[in-house]
């Protein structure tokens, strides 16, 4: 009995540290954390959250890891409506480097780009029943004299149809070194107050 509970506890413990933090079934799985901040909200993997509280840029650092270069990162949503289900590419955002600042705990990475895609916040259309949409973050090490590969060109301008696994092959990326992923609900109408 104490075996079990002592040997459960160990494996809980194990399953948190490297819990998955892109979506199931998704690829490339990543089980490093990327920190992910709108403001002072914190992204924890698969959090949902209101449309509107995602329309800016967000903040993003790692903790526990030591980052040196350039980094790359994409944000995508999986779930555009389909059958299949298709991508909708929210970010591309290249040249993030260590900013030395922190926040909670992250060090914090800054980007003065805004390619090769801005970003744009999720607005999932409605559906009937219901289908949350998930948005992934994959920040990935930028290769010296990064480009879009000629085949994802089209797909990065018109935001659809990205391909990852492909667009990685294709740019010569390595594995995603952090990612995170959000939900937001489908026909979320949140109003947004501007003042
Ligand atoms: C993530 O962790 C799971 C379970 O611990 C493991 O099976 C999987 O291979 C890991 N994936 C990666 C990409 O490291
Ligand atoms: C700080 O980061 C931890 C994860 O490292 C997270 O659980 C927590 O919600 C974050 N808190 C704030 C205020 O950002």
């Amino acid at each position: 009995m104490l075996f079990t509970t002592t040997f459960l506890s160990a494996l809980v413990a194990v399953g948190g540290a490297l819990a998955q933090t892109t979506p199931p079934g998704f690829i490339p799985a990543v089980n490093k954390t990327l920190d992910v901040y709108y403001g002072t909200q914190y992204i924890t993997p698969g959090l949902m959250v209101k449309k509107s509280s995602v329309s800016k840029q967000p903040t993003i650092g790692v903790t526990g890891q030591t980052l040196t270069g350039k980094y790359l990162l994409a944000m995508i949503d999986i779930d555009a409506p389909g059958t299949p289900r298709g991508t909708v590419l929210h970010a591309l955002l290249q040249d993030w480097t260590p900013s030395g600042q922190t926040q909670n705990g992250s060090s914090i990475l800054a980007t003065k780009a805004t390619g090769p895609a801005s970003y744009f916040g999720p607005a999932p259309p409605a559906e009937t029943p219901k289908h949350p949409h998930n948005y992934i973050f994959l920040l990935h090490a930028q290769p010296d004299n990064f480009a879009v590969p000629a085949a994802h060109k089209s797909a990065v301008q018109q935001r659809l149809g990205i391909n990852w696994p492909k667009f990685i092959t294709d740019a010569g990326l390595s594995s995603p070194i952090a990612a995170n992923y959000l939900q937001v609900q489908s026909g979320d109408n949140t109003k947004i107050f501007v003042s």
